[in-house]
């Protein structure tokens, strides 16, 4: 008996430490109350700008189905491309293990499978070349359109009705620059090249606004088109 309250004694931390773990135990529990609660403010963040994209995505669709003039129903169909590739990106963000950070080629892969999806053409290929690389979440929505401007392009412009071919996507990166190219082996840009439309304003714009640089040729056969990042930019 004597020897067991002896040990006990011996074993029981000095008051101050008991004060200290106590300190320790409590601010854990706080902190991760506090972490909680935020992980249940980002899911209810995420929950609601989905549904907003989504409601956005309907109202487009119900306004296309009652338009009949074919050049407002095409634009209407850009723009719902638009909102998609958008709500990709929120989504890529949003399932990540990290919401600061874009996974380009990812989404890449994602808005390819849409795109190939829903354009019905089994006579196009696809063919894909992806580095990994992460960009800053800030340039993700930009970076995303530019992308889906040219894969769009390709797929609607090079290959006419009875004439496949490929698409290569390639992304890349050096010590100073992410490069992401879009090329296919289609009819080629008229000459000479016209204005370009809405399509080709948005990608100068928003290349302008990432600081990337584009450049345009001749893929011989088809068009090539190659988006230089500055990795700086990116973050
Ligand atoms: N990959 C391509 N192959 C052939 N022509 C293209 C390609 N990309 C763009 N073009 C031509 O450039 C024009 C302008 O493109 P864009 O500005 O995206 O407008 P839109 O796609 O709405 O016509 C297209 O109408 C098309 O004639
Ligand atoms: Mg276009």
């Amino acid at each position: 008996m004597q020897d067991l309250t002896e040990s006990q004694r011996a074993g029981d931390p000095p008051p101050a430490q008991v004060d200290l773990e106590a300190l320790v135990a409590e601010r854990t529990r706080d902190l991760t109350k506090a972490l909680e609660q935020k992980t249940a403010l980002l899911h209810e963040v995420d929950h609601r700008v989905k549904n907003n994209l989504q409601l956005i995505s309907s109202l487009l669709l119900l306004q296309n189905r009652r338009v009949t003039d074919p050049a407002v129903k095409a634009s209407l169909r850009g723009i719902l491309e638009r909102v998609s590739a958008i709500a990709t990106v929120h989504r890529r963000l949003f399932q990540s293990d990290d919401v600061e950070r874009f996974d380009v080629s990812a989404f890449v892969r994602d808005l390819v499978s849409d795109m190939m999806g829903t354009s019905g053409r089994e006579d196009i290929r696809v063919r894909l070349d992806l580095e990994r690389v992460d960009v800053a979440a800030a340039k993700a929505a930009p970076l995303a359109l530019v992308i889906s401007e040219l894969f769009s392009n390709a797929l609607r412009h090079a290959f006419p009705p009875g004439h496949g071919g490929e698409i290569f996507v390639g992304i890349s990166r050096d010590d100073t620059e992410f490069r992401i190219e879009i090329a296919d082996n289609g009819v080629g840009l008229a000459q000479p090249t016209t204005a370009s439309g809405f399509g080709l304003t948005i990608v100068q714009l928003l290349c302008q606004q990432l600081k990337a640089r584009n450049e345009t040729s001749s893929a011989d056969p088809g068009v090539r088109v190659v988006i230089h990042l500055p990795v700086n930019g990116a973050h």
